[in-house]
């Protein structure tokens, strides 16, 4: 069906196609037929998938990354697309309009994207409302947060301590964002005294657990130590990667924003091997970036992976994705003799 309609889909902006497919999953909410459609076309579970973990269960280690539902409006239909978890925002305290547009490009060859959206959102107020109208959720649900471009970066705790505060109560896990590309000054609170002080602050404010989102952007060596030192400040777990800045990557690259999809991969990849080697077994790791198939995901998982997200492969492939990953799965599981998925988190480490 996603073939059919992305001959069309992709003749318009994406972000006015990320509105069309928004409106769509926004009915799941109001149309239970809708949603039972979807769920048996695309959500997949089964018991080697399932998983106890932050205090809940996970049907399924498939997430949709942050970014895609970053006002909370799609939790229902993120479950009716196959994941078996959802991570919104980010969002920010005060409702902010993100950079100009155009800020979404497609560079359709290489099944990447380029953003330099900038954390437009409906801010606490309103995404706090609309989570409160769906709670509890029909599959865990992660919050990820970030500081308003205005909040000065000596004030960005107070952006971070306000929102775990305020909104705590509805995660299953909340995510610490200090590593997009397009809040200036941001990527530079990835910093010792920053970390601390925040970790030591949230954990005063919330017994969920906090993971840090890091950037690909560094050397695995320095990606190594910033986590390490998250984890021994309080971190709960690490999500291994944001989009990157290295333009290299793609052949015709515009100037600006972060790349994610296909040309990730490997680097992702890499910075997400580095940290696990130092931190599996020692705290929870989520990976993402690039990852487009159930063999991509299944390294993941081996590497060190308890979940996994996708986003950019899911523009590009759509939701019969998340039912092949999470197929696939099941299928390399069994072929390596697990009767869990926790039996092979981290086995090929
Ligand atoms: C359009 C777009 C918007 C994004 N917005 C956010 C965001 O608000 N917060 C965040 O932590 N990551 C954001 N990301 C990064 C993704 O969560 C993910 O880390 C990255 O895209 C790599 O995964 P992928 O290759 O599967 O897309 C965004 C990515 C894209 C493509």
């Amino acid at each position: 069906m996603y073939e059919t309609i992305k001959p069309l889909l992709f003749k318009l902006e994406p972000e006015t196609a990320h509105h069309l497919a928004e409106c769509l999953l926004r009915s799941a909410n109001v149309c239970p037929q809708l949603l039972e459609f979807f769920l048996r076309e695309y959500y997949v579970t089964h018991p080697i998938l399932n998983q106890e973990l932050f205090g809940t269960t996970f049907l399924n280690p498939v997430g949709l990354a942050a970014g895609f539902d970053k006002n909370a409006t799609m939790i229902r239909g993120s479950k009716a697309m196959g994941f078996g978890f959802s991570e919104i925002g980010t969002l920010t305290p005060i409702r902010q309009a993100g950079n100009p547009k155009p800020r979404l490009f497609r560079h359709i060859a290489e099944e990447s994207l380029q953003n330099a959206m900038g954390f437009n959102n409906d801010g606490l107020f309103l995404i706090e409302r609309r989570l409160q109208k769906y709670y509890p959720f029909a599959i865990p649900v992660g919050i990820n947060i970030g500081k308003n471009k205005m909040t000065p970066e000596d004030e960005a705790l107070y952006d971070y301590t306000k929102l775990i505060r305020e909104l705590h109560r509805y995660a299953d896990y909340m995510v610490i964002n200090i590593s997009s590309p397009n809040t200036p000054g941001l990527r530079d609170l990835q910093n010792e005294q920053f970390i601390a002080e925040l970790f030591s602050r949230a954990k005063e404010l919330t017994t969920k657990p906090i993971l840090l989102k890091i950037a690909p952007d560094m050397e695995c060596s320095q990606a190594v130590d910033l986590t390490a030192m998250a984890v021994e400040k309080g971190a709960d777990g690490i999500i291994a990667t944001n989009t990157t800045v290295d333009y290299s990557l793609l052949p015709y690259p515009l100037d600006k924003g972060g790349i994610s999809g296909r040309v990730l991969q490997e680097k992702s990849f890499a910075i997400f091997d580095a940290v696990a080697a130092e931190l599996y077994g020692k705290t929870t790791l989520i990976s993402v970036g690039g990852i487009d198939s159930a063999h991509e995901a299944y390294r993941r998982i081996c590497a060190g992976a308890s979940l996994v997200q996708v986003l950019s492969a899911l523009i590009f492939k759509g939701p019969s994705l998340v039912r092949d990953i999470n197929l696939g799965l099941i299928e390399l599981l069994k072929e390596d003799g697990f009767v869990s998925i926790s039996e092979a988190i981290g086995s090929r480490r």
